[in-house]
């Protein structure tokens, strides 16, 4: 049997920071792991490239039934200290747009400098290793593994949500934490495309496929969003719609204005004035490609000179640009999307440090939480503060 203080189940974003942590503090750690690699979403992250925090993170970026409950743990490891990490490993780093930080180079850099971190305080990781069932005992916890009987002092559930289960991910979390009597919130996909089944919809999806409009505000459920969209095979995808689909329920419309910078009733009467020999989708390629303004010309007005236009027309078509409502058939599910909303609720465990009030000794951290970020590398950030504020505890 081996025997340790403390057992972390997860060795991904938040299971690799609460290791280390733990480990500095003098703590005997041992970070378990089913997948043969530690960090596989780390390393898939950002486009490669690993957007490891926001520098404007703040409480309001994430969602969750309980909203005050991630401000304690990101006040006391933020931002900054994670960066204050990056800069000590010399990774270099930029921010992209609106304050998303990421690699220079590749996100293999991140997983390295955890890695590194774990090694040098003394964690020992054991991958390739699957836990079968798990014991309470007078003094912690018993596990049984592919790798035979463990125990510990402190148990910490890191196994993250649903999303991308090629990268490893399983319903472990929840499991474990309705073994020892807590609630599990209803999961679901967020930061996803939507699919689109409508007929003449998905076709203008599928002719326009691998276009993006820049700067459209996507809205749902009294938010908004002002950001890329990308039409796909599927639906509609890009930075505005993933964040938007943490916001939507099946059955609800989104709305998309794809030209928020023009006051479009104004600017359609001047291009009127200025030019009423020009047709609409000569004049619509403007803002958009030609192929995208003829397709639009074609399925949603009759594209003809702007004189033909009467008044209420061309209010008309400033509504549908600015405010082009539809109904999602769906998500792309967990298949594709980042993360999984919902999860342990959070009302049944410490917001302080990140300890069930239902079981002593058990820690939930990351994203297994009923704690959800935006886009934009705030879910790594809730990584890895709340990694390390159970790490200050276990
Ligand atoms: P995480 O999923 O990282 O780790 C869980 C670990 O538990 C895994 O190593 C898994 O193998 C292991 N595990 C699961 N079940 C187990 C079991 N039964 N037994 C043993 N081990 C088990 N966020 C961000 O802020 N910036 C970004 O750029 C991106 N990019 C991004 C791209 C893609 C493609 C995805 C899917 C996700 C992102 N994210 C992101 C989200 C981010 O990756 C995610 O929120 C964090 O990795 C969550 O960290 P956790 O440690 O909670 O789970």
């Amino acid at each position: 049997m081996i025997e340790t203080d403390v057992i972390i189940i997860g060795a991904g974003a938040a299971g690799l920071m609460c290791a280390h942590q733990a480990a500095r503090r003098g703590r005997r750690v041992l970070l378990l792991d089913h997948a043969n690699k530690a960090g596989k979403k780390i390393l898939m992250s950002g486009g490669g490239r690993c957007n490891f925090t926001n520098m404007y993170t703040e409480p309001a970026n994430f969602l969750s039934q309980n909203p005050h409950f991630c401000k304690s743990a990101l006040a006391r490891y933020s931002q900054w200290d994670f960066v204050e990490l990056v800069v000590k490993h010399d990774v270099p780093y930029h921010e992209k747009k609106l304050g998303q930080l990421f690699c220079d180079r590749k996100s293999s850099d991140i997983l390295e400098m955890l890695l590194v971190e774990c090694d040098e305080n003394g964690v020992e990781l054991r991958l390739n290793t699957s836990v079968e069932t798990i014991g309470k005992t007078d003094v912690g916890y018993r596990l049984d593994t592919s790798a035979g009987a463990m125990a510990c002092q402190s148990l910490v559930i890191a196994t993250g949500g649903l999303s991308i289960p090629t990268l490893g991910a399983t319903g472990f979390g929840y499991q474990a934490a309705r073994q020892f009597g807590h609630n599990v919130l209803p999961t679901r996909a967020g930061l996803v495309p939507f699919t689109i089944t409508e007929p003449q919809l998905k076709a203008l999806c599928t002719e326009l496929s691998g276009t993006s409009v820049e700067d459209c505000v996507v809205s749902c459920n009294g938010q908004s969003f002002k950001e890329n969209i990308l039409f796909t095979h599927r639906g509609l995808s890009g930075p505005a719609i993933l964040q938007i689909s943490s916001y939507w329920q099946p059955g609800d419309t989104i709305e998309i204005d794809l030209l928020p910078h023009l006051d479009l009733p104004e600017w359609l009467a001047e291009q009127q004035r200025q030019q009423p020999n020009i047709e609409l989708k000569t004049l619509l390629a403007e803002p958009f490609t030609k192929k995208m303004a003829n397709l639009l010309a074609e399925q949603w007005f009759v594209s003809k000179p702007l004189k033909q236009y009467s008044p209420g027309e061309l209010k008309a078509i400033a509504e549908r640009l600015s405010a082009w409502h539809l109904v999602p058939a769906g998500t792309e599910g967990y298949r594709t999307a980042e993360v999984t909303l919902g999860g342990v609720d959070t009302r049944e465990v410490s917001s302080k440090t990140l300890e069930s009030l239902k079981s002593p000794g058990l820690y939930f951290i990351g994203e297994v939480l009923d704690v959800t970020g935006h886009l934009g590398g705030f879910n790594f950030q809730w990584a890895w503060a709340s990694g390390y504020a159970a790490a200050q505890y276990v």
